[in-house]
């Protein structure tokens, strides 16, 4: 008799991944596979992970896109914002989820945040950052903010460095916000955000983030860019995709939850059933709901 995957490993302390052997479920996710699921309509999910063992987790669990988000700053760190991310937290941490994704499936697409003050400088200081992130495993670099960073991204891109852009509300400039409020509700940022959006696609920025946005901007933004899929938080369900952070949807925040986000660890049997069912829903179009997750 044929034993379950799970059964035919032999077990581990601190946590069985199974071997890099095991055959894949599912192709790896590429740039490529990720147009042609956006120009099916297939909605792209990703969520954050910051260790290798809820990164193949994820990646077992079917979710599309990881994201070593500089949320880390938050939810591992301890600290009030992403400000004071290094990028050496972040190299170590995409590191860790990369020989977790290697050493599992490795078939999700992994993404790393620049952090703040590590693509500010010039564009020769945010390759070099680029380049740490994807020595250490990264598939694809995100930064935030449109305008002066277009050019940034185009460099990049130019150098063979996928990039996902980041508008809305970005947590890097959350003092020059004011706070983390909705952006883009009146119609002047509404409209800055739709040409910072299109500059950004024009510059080759493969994915969008919008975090924050009103589901009716954002649910235009997506129909306006043509070949950049955005992914949504707090973005409303008519966004390409949909991220959330990996605590965030484990229902692991003690303070107050954002509006956006739903504890897919409710009436789910497992971690990896919580990811499934966050899968399900993205993919069903049941989350996010707008009449509850969205403004
Ligand atoms: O850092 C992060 O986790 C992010 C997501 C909120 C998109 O940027």
């Amino acid at each position: 008799m044929s034993q379950a995957p799970s059964e035919s490993l032999s077990a581990t302390p601190y946590g069985t991944l199974p071997p890099a052997s095991t055959p894949s479920v599912r192709k790896p996710l590429s740039l490529p596979r990720l147009r042609e699921m956006h120009t099916q309509g297939d909605k792209i999910t990703m969520l954050t992970a910051y260790d290798a063992t809820f990164a193949a987790v994820a990646d077992a669990a079917g979710v599309e896109c990881i994201l070593v988000g500089d949320s880390l700053g938050m939810v591992c760190q301890g600290l009030s914002s992403t400000v004071g991310v290094t990028l050496e937290a972040m190299r170590h941490h995409t590191e860790c989820v990369a020989n977790g994704l290697r050493r599992s499936q490795a078939t999700a697409w992994l993404i790393a945040d620049l952090p703040f003050g590590s693509y500010h400088e010039s564009k020769e200081q945010a390759l070099r950052s680029a380049v740490t992130l994807m020595q250490a495993g990264a598939h694809m670099v995100k930064s935030e903010g449109g305008g002066w960073t277009t050019d940034t991204v185009r460099f990049l891109v130019e150098r063979g460095i996928p990039v996902c852009a980041h508008l809305g509300l970005t947590p890097q400039t959350v003092h020059a916000l004011g706070g983390y409020r909705v952006q883009g509700k009146t119609d002047e940022s509404a409209a800055l955000l739709r040409r910072e959006a299109s500059a950004l696609q024009d510059a080759g920025a493969s994915m969008l983030v919008l975090e924050m946005v009103p589901a009716l901007l954002a649910a235009e933004v997506t129909q306006q860019l043509t070949h950049c899929p955005t992914i949504g938080i707090g973005a409303g369900s008519g966004t390409a995709g949909q991220v959330l952070v990996l605590h965030d949807m484990l229902g692991m925040n003690l303070g107050k939850m954002a509006k956006f986000v739903h504890n897919f660890m409710d009436g789910a049997p497992s971690v990896r059933g919580a990811m499934e069912a966050y899968v399900r829903a993205v993919k069903n179009g049941s989350f996010p709901d707008n009449s509850i997750h969205a403004w």
